[in-house]
């Protein structure tokens, strides 16, 4: 244990940031250039143990090998009687255990996003190298404030595995055997049968726990014991994170389970996966590419309801109505009657005065058909012509009888010729002889 003054090699000692079950960090000056400066040196009664000490010293190569914007640099080693210490660049913020234990409402899912992305990359980078984490956590995600903007660093990759692709042909991890465990809560189930087994996709597991307590503000797995941890952990049991935080935007509830999947098959392949599954979270539009439309002329009366075939095929299932999303033409309305609006009572005008309105409306230009039909029907008159057509015909015939009479002298009209004869009103029938 240090305290403030004490000088490690040419860096004294201001005060202590933190530390876990094997070392601990102390925020640090150097004596000769004035830098800040932090030094994580390994517990006094663990130096002794020359493979401990490797392995500590190990993290700092491992480390330094990861230039990352994303990952904690480290800048030294120092190693010197009863210590062994590494140098890193001294973060001004907090962890994100601290981070979160102080948080009254979970993070906005922009917030967590913005986190997390950057938490991804530089894992992404590190897996690229080769390099699994093995201990992935809110404590070893540090929340830095660079001129007051957030830069996200993961730090602590004392557990890391490498792989060294030089000597392993096939790429393939090389594990280093009696390598510490990671801390329960976020071990994966493969961790926890077997710490030799551990892949990327193990690393994921532990990033999904991690992304659950950031997005829900509590933690995915408790328990009264490790034991108890770990049992739950193995069998999958914890609570949907839309559950603890039903405000949850469901693309992140999505991307935490699929991270979680109890088999490391199902979980992401890459933290680039992960990365793009956070992006495209936004959900996209509820069927937006079959919104319903009906045409204006069998507009039904009312559809609460839309019959959609499932996409699988199988029988179709009533679902919620979408709502439109294109409206392209007047011809095509919603199945749903527009809701009917009682009119304002108006009094009515006087007829003399609407008829005018009527009158002033133009009539329609007339169809090609109705024109033709209107050349084809016979000329159509009003009855009354046709009477006075007939009168004035009689008129003619009685006007026209008499005056040859008077010419042919005879009181009498003349037969028709071979005609019957002409009866007379008051007379006898009477013949004409020659
Ligand atoms: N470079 C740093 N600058 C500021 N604080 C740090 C730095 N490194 C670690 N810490 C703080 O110390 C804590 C423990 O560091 P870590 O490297 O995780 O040690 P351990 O192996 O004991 O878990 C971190 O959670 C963080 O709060
Ligand atoms: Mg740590």
């Amino acid at each position: 244990m240090l305290s403030p003054g004490n000088v490690v090699e040419r860096y004294e000692v201001e005060r202590e940031l933190g530390g876990g079950g094997m070392a601990r960090v102390y925020k640090v000056r150097h004596v000769a250039l004035g830098s800040v400066h932090a030094l994580k040196v390994l517990d006094p009664e663990l130096v002794g143990n020359a493979e401990l000490r490797a392995r500590f010293l190990d993290e700092g190569r491992i480390q330094a090998r990861l230039r990352h914007p994303n990952i904690l640099v480290i800048t030294d080693v120092v190693v010197a009687p009863g210590v062994a210490g590494l140098v890193m660049d001294y973060l001004e913020g907090e962890s994100l255990d601290k981070y979160l234990a102080n948080v009254k409402q979970p993070p906005s899912p922009d917030e967590v996003r913005d986190i997390f992305r950057q938490v991804l990359a530089a894992m992404e980078f590190a897996h690229q190298h080769g390099v699994i984490h093995r201990d992935l956590k809110p404590s070893n995600i540090f929340l830095e404030q660079v001129h007051g903007r957030r830069v996200v660093r993961v730090l602590d990759f004392g557990i890391a595995k490498v792989s060294d692709k030089l000597s392993d042909a096939e790429g393939r991890p090389v594990a280093r055997p009696g390598s510490r465990m990671g801390t329960p809560q976020y071990m994966s189930p493969e961790q926890i049968r077997s710490a030799e087994e551990v892949t990327v996709r193990s690393d994921i597991f532990s990033l999904g726990v991690t992304l659950y307590e950031l997005a829900t503000a509590q933690p995915c797995f408790q328990g009264e014991s490790d034991a108890a941890i770990m049992e739950k952990i193995v069998r999958g049991e914890f609570v949907s994170p839309d559950v603890v935080h039903p405000g949850l935007a469901p693309g992140l509830r999505t991307a935490i389970l699929r991270a979680m999947a109890l088999e490391p098959e199902r979980r992401f392949a890459s933290c680039g996966e992960f990365a793009a599954a956070l992006v495209e979270e936004a959900p996209a539009p509820v069927r937006a590419a079959t919104p319903l439309r009906v045409p204006v002329t069998r507009a039904p009366v009312a559809a609460p309801r839309v019959r959609e075939p499932e996409p699988d095929g199988n029988e179709p299932t009533f679902v919620p109505r979408p709502a439109p999303v294109q409206a392209p033409a007047a011809r095509v309305v919603e199945a749903r009657p527009a809701p009917v609006r009682l009119a304002e009572p108006k009094p009515a005008a006087p007829l003399e005065k609407r008829a005018p309105k009527l009158a002033k409306k133009p009539a329609p230009p007339p169809s090609e058909e109705a024109e033709a039909e209107q050349e084809e029907a016979p000329p159509r008159g009003k009855p009354w012509r046709w009477v006075l057509l007939f009168a004035l015909a009689g008129l003619v015939a009685l006007f026209g009888s008499a005056l040859i009479g008077m010419l042919s002298g005879g009181s009498a009209p003349s037969a028709p010729k071979g005609g019957a004869p002409v009866t007379r009103p008051g007379g006898s029938p009477g013949t004409r002889s020659r």
